[in-house]
């Protein structure tokens, strides 16, 4: 890759839902709180609403407030689909075959333009983008290192685990974990006992872990305290290994 591309890391979680998009606009509003000019990707979002012609892609247009970009919406999420299913089944659905080599060369416009890029995965490792792809091929495509969200709720410690071990076995680097508390309810005993399990059992870094927030609804494109969430993330910063002087 050219050396004035930025730096960048992929978002990925151990389900949607988790908190991805809430995780990587956090993230952005944080670098841009350092001076840091930060762009933002959603490659492909399903389940997109229809406005006439347009699909609205709630999650890059929430990452594109919280980074305070104008990147064209053709490039920060090139592939909008309406239903709320797997890329590959809608894409299919709609007749659609999803090339890499157009969000590659989205992902290379917008990293030439900005020093860091956050990009928001799809589901999960291994959602499926085409028969033989999945999310984390997108990831090494583009040559990103992972960065995982996981929920603090019951489940997480195998869904955690599983998602890091299945990284490494594959070949990626993983940055670390964020845990995101997605749910109004106060934490429950194994909420609040599961990061700290978790960093016994790997040795992946735990970069943060976000407390529910009313207010914000990335659906509604609300992004309430989102920025407030990125103070949560500033302690870990230093394991992503970028370079955080503008
Ligand atoms: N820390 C939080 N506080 C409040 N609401 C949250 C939090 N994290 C996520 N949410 C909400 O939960 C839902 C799922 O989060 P989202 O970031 O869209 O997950 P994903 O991108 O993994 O599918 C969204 O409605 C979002 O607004
Ligand atoms: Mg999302």
């Amino acid at each position: 890759m050219p050396d004035a591309m930025a730096q960048g890391f992929f978002i990925t979680g151990t389900d949607t839902g988790v908190g991805k998009t809430v995780v990587s606009a956090a993230f952005a509003a944080l670098f841009k709180k350092r001076g840091l000019d930060v762009g933002v990707m959603k490659p492909i979002q399903t389940g997109c609403a229809s406005r006439g012609n347009d699909r609205i892609a709630s999650d890059a247009r929430f990452l594109m407030r919280a980074a305070e970009v104008d990147d064209a919406l053709d490039r920060v999420c090139p592939y909008r689909f309406k239903d709320p299913v797997a890329p590959w089944v809608a894409a299919e659905r709609e007749g659609v075959a999803i090339e890499l080599d157009r969000i590659a060369s989205a992902y290379e416009f917008l990293s030439s333009r900005h020093r860091i890029m956050v990009v928001e995965g799809i589901g999960g490792l291994l959602t499926p983008i085409t028969p033989t792809l999945a999310a984390m091929d997108l990831a090494r495509l583009l040559k990103l290192p992972l960065v995982v969200v996981a929920s603090t709720r019951l489940g997480t410690l195998n869904h955690t685990l599983l998602t890091v071990r299945w990284a490494h076995q594959a070949g990626a680097r993983v940055l670390g974990v964020v845990f995101n508390h997605p749910i109004r309810s106060a934490p429950s005993l194994a909420e609040k006992t599961n990061p700290e399990v978790f960093s016994r059992l790997s040795s992946v870094p735990i970069l943060g872990m976000l407390p529910f927030t009313a207010g914000m609804s990335v659906e509604r494109g609300r992004l309430g305290r989102v920025r407030g969430l990125g103070d949560h993330l500033n302690e870990g910063l230093h394991h992503l290994g970028i370079e955080l002087n503008p």
